[in-house]
């Protein structure tokens, strides 16, 4: 099938779109965490902004990969997320947003790129839906740790590890001052998916 009249330009077009926002959204709830202290979730969303200008980049440069002129504009029609609220429903929102990339948007635009015969492509959405569910697993849980008042506790012994000294402890409920370079807690970084508490 020809790129140009193909639906999986138009889907590229629209998954750009939609990293370029998801980056967007993502340094906006970083730049309110930094305001409400909050150093820990700042610099997760600062990663997960980076992670999904990294996406937009994949789609960008398939489209002129697989183009055969230079693009000068794609015209989509979509819907885009606009929601706006405190943080802890942000991260709500943002999960949610995960969610449906990964187990509908991208599993569709695959299977349309692979039916239209764009194997690199489909095997690109299929990547980046991968990551889609490790942000979402990562957002559900700390979703539900703020929610509970157990951000920082821990039924089992668990690694608590400072983000500005990279001093480590292994506690249940982690340490409210970091006994090396005394910074708060809200230091202690948050990797829930390399090691799930429970
Ligand atoms: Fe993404
Ligand atoms: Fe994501």
């Amino acid at each position: 099938m020809d790129f140009e009249e193909s639906q999986t330009k138009i889907n590229l077009a629209r998954a750009f779109a939609g990293e370029c926002q998801g980056g967007a959204r993502y340094q906006f709830i970083a730049q309110k965490a930094m305001q409400e202290n909050k150093k820990n979730i700042q610099m997760l969303f600062k990663t997960l902004a980076k992670n999904e200008m990294a996406h937009a980049r994949v789609f960008w440069d398939l489209i002129a990969k697989h183009a055969k002129k230079p693009v000068k504009n794609i015209e989509i029609k979509a819907g885009y997320p606009f929601e706006d609220a405190e943080i802890t429903q942000m991260i709500k929102y943002a999960s949610n947003n995960e969610k449906s990339e990964n187990t509908t948007i991208y599993p569709t635009f695959a299977k349309i790129a692979e039916d239209e015969g764009f194997k690199d492509i489909s095997d690109k959405f299929k990547k980046i839906a991968l990551v889609e569910n490790d942000h979402f697993m990562l957002l559900d849980e700390l979703y539900n740790k703020l929610k509970s008042g157990e951000l920082y506790s821990s039924s089992t012994p668990y690694d608590w590890k400072c983000s500005n000294c990279g001093h480590t402890e292994l506690l249940n409920d982690a340490f409210n001052t970091c006994p090396l370079c005394e910074k708060s807690k809200d230091y202690i970084e948050l990797d829930m998916i390399k090691s799930p508490r429970k």
